[in-house]
């Protein structure tokens, strides 16, 4: 049974009714963030419950020192993790004495948690009797300015019920915090000084190794009945690492008593002195007042969802999962900075240590591009450009390969790896293509072609030289092969041949080889600039392209299907349908070697190529491979569902398709995997956007046109999506019976539907 205790609604996340075993599940789901930071749905006040505390800053890491058992050469020394960060969200609360804590009052009664997806904000009220026999009701806002992007605000508001309450509040800021995911207990932050003048106070911290210096900061104000009191704290107590105040008020029943708290943080990466900066925040934030703070929010959201919004009519648990997927993917990534990438959780967890996988360039890129300025996207590629030259020292120094072959990092946080299991880190090579793929996608996409030239094409040659030293010429087969790899599938490890490493290898070869003759013709002066550089000949160019017309891949001709490695036909081929269910989901059930003999899929692999190279293959083809391994394939990827959503619509399965989607775009909600409380599965989220505008909508970009084949699940109503294509804003709706486009710009558009060239015009509605 899957999790089912969020409240369907179109615009909020909604739970209600307090449950110890949801905490930690809610914590990750109603997290909150705005690019710069975030942070799990904590409670401000103390709780002796089960939780796990998480507040994340953006770019900023620890390298951990690697722990293993069996030290293999290769390895990274040490392993940049995401960081838990001084906790500025913090007040104790005193109520007539008694400390106010949800795990330990005589009742909790109406407890409500609301995230507000519209207007960007997070609520959480409840009615609680205390031991003491006082009865309070509390109602707490929350939300992290999407343009202030420093500042965090928290409205907390008491109204004693049954009698007048003494209340003591005690916000602090507090830099003693630790990982749940740490190699050796070791501490990751140096606390170096605090300050604390009338109602603000600053801890500032480094963290140890790297050097980030953070200030953490908050301002308080108390109010009556929403009027502000001239209060300053009555004792200030204060250490190396924390700073808490203390101000007492006396509250007549049913009156209103609250504590605004901004806090949030400055960082060495934007700031020369982050205490003074921290000092200017404050006066920013302070003199726009909450009010226009949260106006502003709900402001800047509504610009977000003008571009980037789904409708769903008809079904409001489809229409939730997609606009939560799409709230989520704008709290992580803002795409103001190149510095920065999208993690796997975001700012919900710790889990998966470092930041940035495949995932960025093979599920987030089209989501970004799409609803974003391009601007975004290209911020995207140039993180990986940036990080060549370490890229480079990975393949050379860790690996042994020559001559600028470049092997991108599993994972990382600046360019070096962070990940350090052998079967991934150093088999797990395909992530190489997706980094090419996404160059080749973005210039598809938006068509600008300046990126390659300018940037993209050492990355595509660094790449393609990995690929050329990776392969080896097999005598036996007379053509070259890549031995000793692990595909998308992780659950094979060291297979030879991986189809989908294979082709995406080849295909990195011939791109790169293109686009140089390409940029040869078209921009002579960035090809001698960039030849010049990598030192690349006609000759090595000649190797390479033996290499990729003499690729070998694994089929079967009786089944008319390309084998996701050499020995695929060799396993004891019991269909998932088949397995006990008990059984499920067998990475919580199964030993790894019981897994790896399996024929047991944990994401798309074959299909993964399909999907990025469907005009490579024909529709029959698609069919044979997507009936044969959807049925080996159990989805323990959050990847997974997306890309066979999307398959299953183009082969008219909407049945498969429909479950596939609401899989993807609920699998935090309800917690398909188990796993919600350690964080939502944040990458995986940009590719349930791609299950309906390129599964249901059918969007392909063809020499540079827009294609659309729109179908529609008949759980639905209808649907729309918007499309920022070339700098015009395209909306699409979809009904059972036909299709509408309007289109926001100067220029007419030529489209297909389903083969048909259709032109729309700026400004008008046509329906086909
Ligand atoms: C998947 C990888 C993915 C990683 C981070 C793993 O479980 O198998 O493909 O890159 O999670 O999302």
């Amino acid at each position: 049974m899957n999790q089912d205790y969020i409240k369907p609604d179109n615009w909020s996340i909604i739970e209600e009714g307090f449950d110890v075993e949801s905490v930690k599940s809610s914590e990750s789901i109603f997290s909150i963030g705005n690019g710069a930071m975030g942070q799990r749905a904590n409670f401000e006040e103390n709780y002796t419950g089960e939780t796990f505390q998480g507040s994340y800053i953006a770019g900023i890491y620890y390298p951990d020192k690697t722990r293993v058992g069996w030290w293999k050469n290769g390895y990274p020394k040490y392993f940049a993790k995401v960081l838990n960060a001084p906790n500025w969200i913090g007040i104790d609360i005193e109520i007539n004495g008694e400390n106010l804590d949800l795990n330990a009052c005589a009742k909790v009664k109406n407890f409500r948690r609301e995230l507000n997806m519209k207007e960007g904000w997070y609520n959480r009220s409840f009615e609680a009797t205390l031991q003491n026999g006082t009865e309070i009701k509390v109602n707490i806002r929350r939300f992290l300015c999407m343009d202030l992007d420093e500042v965090g605000v928290i409205n907390y508001e008491i109204t004693p019920l049954n009698k007048e309450a003494k209340i003591i509040y005690k916000p602090y800021i507090d830099a003693g915090v630790t990982n749940e995911d740490a190699n050796w207990e070791e501490k990751f932050w140096e606390p170096l000084e605090t300050k604390d003048h009338e109602n603000e106070a600053f801890v500032t911290a480094q963290t140890f190794k790297t050097h980030f210096k953070v200030t953490t900061f908050m301002q308080n104000s108390i109010l009556e009945n929403g009027k502000k009191l001239n209060l300053s704290p009555e004792i200030v107590s204060a250490t190396k690492e924390k700073v808490q105040f203390i101000y007492s008020v006396s509250i007549a029943k049913g009156e209103k008593s609250s504590i605004q708290k901004i806090g949030g943080y400055t960082v060495s990466l934007n700031h020369e002195n982050t205490l003074s900066g921290a000092e200017k925040v404050i006066k920013e934030a302070l003199a726009k007042g909450y009010d226009l703070l949260l106006a502003e929010q709900i402001e800047t959201w509504s610009k977000i969802w003008e571009m980037s919004d789904i409708t769903i009519d008809g079904d409001v648990k489809a229409q939730q999962g997609i606009r939560f997927n799409i709230f989520q993917l704008n709290q992580t990534y803002s795409g103001k900075d190149s510095r920065l990438n999208i993690g796997p959780k975001g700012f919900t967890g710790e889990k998966y240590g470092g930041s940035t996988y495949w995932d960025t360039e093979a599920y987030c890129i089209p989501f970004y591009m799409a609803t974003k300025d391009q601007q975004v996207a290209r911020n995207l590629l140039t993180y990986r450009y940036n990080q060549l030259d370490k890229a480079i020292e990975n393949a050379e120094k860790n690996l042994g390969f020559k001559n600028g072959a470049a092997l991108y990092p599993m994972v990382t946080m600046n360019g070096e790896e962070c990940h350090n299991e052998w079967e991934i880190t150093h088999e797990e090579i395909h992530r190489n293509g997706a980094i090419a793929f996404a160059i080749f996608n973005y210039h598809r996409f938006t068509g600008d072609y300046s990126y390659i030239p300018e940037k993209g094409l050492e990355v595509l040659i660094g790449i393609a030289r990995f690929w050329h030293q990776r392969a080896n010429f097999s005598k036996d087969k007379n053509q070259y092969v890549i031995l000793g790899v692990t595909g998308p599938n992780e659950y094979e490890n060291n297979v030879n041949n991986n189809f989908y490493t294979n082709y995406i290898a080849k295909w990195c070869i011939d791109y790169a080889y293109e686009q140089i003759q390409k940029v040869s013709l078209e921009y002579p002066s960035d090809h001698k600039r960039i030849i010049e550089k990598v030192k690349l000949s006609d000759v090595e160019l000649q190797d390479w392209k033996k290499v990729s017309t003499n690729m070998y891949f694994a089929k079967s001709e009786e089944l008319g299907i390309y084998l996701q490695q050499d020995e695929f036909l060799d396993k004891d081929l019991v269909l998932v349908k088949d397995l006990d269910k008990s059984q499920r989901p067998i990475n919580q059930k199964w030993s790894w070697d019981r897994i790896l003999r399996s024929p047991y899929i944990k994401q798309a692999d074959v299909l993964q190529c399909f999907y990025f190279f469907e005009e490579h293959f024909s529709k029959e083809e698609l069919q044979r491979n997507f009936e044969f391994y959807e049925a080996f394939t159990v989805h323990e990827s959050s990847l997974s569902p997306c890309v066979h959503s999307i398959q299953a619509a183009k082969l008219d399965k909407m049945d498969m398709a429909y479950a596939f989607y609401l899989r993807t775009s609920r699998l935090d909600l309800d917690d398909y995997n188990k796993e919600v409380g350690e964080g939502c599965h944040i990458t995986s989220m940009a590719g349930t956007w791609m299950s309906i505008v390129e599964g249901f909508g059918g969007m392909r970009v063809k020499d540079d046109t827009l294609h659309f084949s729109p179908k529609i699940p008949k759980e639905w109503t209808g649907y729309s999506f918007k499309i920022n294509f070339r700098n015009q804003i395209l909306k699409v709706s979809v009904n059972h019976k036909e299709t509408q486009f309007h289109l926001e710009g100067t220029k007419n558009l030529t489209v297909f539907v389903n083969g048909k060239e259709v032109n729309v015009a700026p400004n008008s509605l046509i329906t086909v």
